[in-house]
């Protein structure tokens, strides 16, 4: 039952739950106009989203850390009758982007489809609870409505990822419920019209099989925003160390020192063989085949910390981190091991104040 109430604390709080009190308090203080159904005005939910520090002294998160611009042209298409595509390779924030884009905009994350090649227009349209069906034939409450209509039903976001993985004409299904605003339900001779607030957020991964295989009259239901991997070094710094940060206080892991400094140095390496240059910029490195990730960055950190307080003395050290680091670079043994060796050798072994780090690389290497 998806609304049993229990009252173990739940592994991971929805964002609406997490950052309740900072919804609040944005909400308290919007005195900007709020497209109907909206919980806050577009200017709040980009508070939101961005980061603020309200009047009253309230310190609003910053949950996306990227260009002004991009979050603004989101949150505006979602208060027009065009739905939202964020697209953009593995691990740029776009699961996490839509998450607290609902949870601002509709106070609910939760209304989700994903998308798989198995994905069935019932995921998308609605089913029918069987025993219900043949007992009474078809009727309102032998409907089992999807995420998307109950969003339609309540003037919420709907969120749908992964758009792309499901079939053409799963994907098509949703053009009815994007151009009319409604999903007849021929079945009842009805059909459920959508109620001021509800929009769609998709997400796409521009890695996987074409883009273009959604249909160009879907598309032309969206607006696409494209998320960018982080700016600088800086940038993805700040990003890997909030979000570590932030999962280590929900497992509960104990703050350690030396944190920092092997974030910078995780975060430089996915960027120099990501890139394939180095930092300064006088050094060409091949580039491996898997994708590194700033997703893939925080849980290799994650896991280190994990090393570290219960195995470790305590302090991040590089071993704790150098295992993850080689698990995401080396995928594919034959070329990404000649790939790792040859940034090793060439480039850590002689950068200043890397030699910890370098050794053991080198020692997990074998
Ligand atoms: N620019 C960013 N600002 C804030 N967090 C970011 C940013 N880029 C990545 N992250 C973090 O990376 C993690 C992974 O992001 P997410 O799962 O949303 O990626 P994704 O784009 O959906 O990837 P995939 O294509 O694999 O589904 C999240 O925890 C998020 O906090
Ligand atoms: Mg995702």
């Amino acid at each position: 039952m998806s609304d049993e109430k229990t009252s173990a604390p739940v592994l991971r709080a929805h964002a609406e739950e997490a950052f309740a009190g900072e919804l609040a308090a944005l909400a308290a203080r919007d005195d900007r106009p709020r497209p109907p159904g909206w919980r806050l005005s577009p200017w709040a939910v980009a508070d939101y989203l961005l980061g603020a520090r309200l009047p009253d002294g309230t310190v609003v998160t910053p949950k996306y850390v990227g260009p002004r611009r991009i979050v603004e042209v989101a949150v505006s298409t979602l208060a027009t009758d065009r739905a939202l595509l964020l697209l953009g390779v593995p691990g740029t924030a776009k699961t996490w982007v839509s998450e607290h884009l609902a949870a601002a905009i509709s106070g609910d994350s939760t209304l989700l489809v994903q998308g798989t090649a198995g994905t069935a227009e019932e995921a998308v349209r609605y089913g029918w609870n069987y025993a219900q069906l043949l007992a009474n034939g078809p009727s309102r409450a032998a409907l089992v409505p999807s995420p998307v209509l109950r969003a339609m039903a309540d003037g919420k976001i709907a969120r749908v990822e992964e758009l792309t993985r499901m079939p053409a004409d799963v994907q098509d299904s949703l053009i009815t419920v994007l151009s009319e605003k409604t999903l007849p339900i021929p079945e009842l001779s009805g059909e459920t019209q959508a109620v001021r607030g509800f929009n769609l957020i998709a997400t796409a991964n521009d890695r996987d099989r074409g883009v273009q295989e959604i249909s160009s009259a879907l598309r032309r239901r969206f607006n696409t925003v494209v998320l960018p991997l982080p700016a600088t070094l800086d940038d993805e710094v700040e990003i890997v160390s909030r979000r570590v940060g932030q999962l280590g206080r929900a497992l509960e892991l104990p703050e350690l020192p030396g944190g920092a400094q092997e974030i910078r140095r995780v975060v430089t390496v996915f960027r120099e063989l990501r890139d394939g240059l180095t930092i300064d910029g006088r050094t060409k490195v091949r580039t491996p085949t898997g994708t590194l990730s700033t997703a893939e960055a925080i849980s290799v950190v994650t896991n280190g910390l994990a090393l570290a307080a219960h195995f470790g003395d305590g302090v991040l050290r590089p071993a704790d981190v150098a295992t993850g680091v080689l698990g995401a670079v080396v995928r594919d043994r034959t070329t990404d091991q000649a790939v790792w060796r040859e940034y090793l050798e060439g480039v850590l072994r002689d950068r200043d104040g890397w030699q910890d780090f370098y050794r053991a690389a080198r020692e997990m290497s074998g």
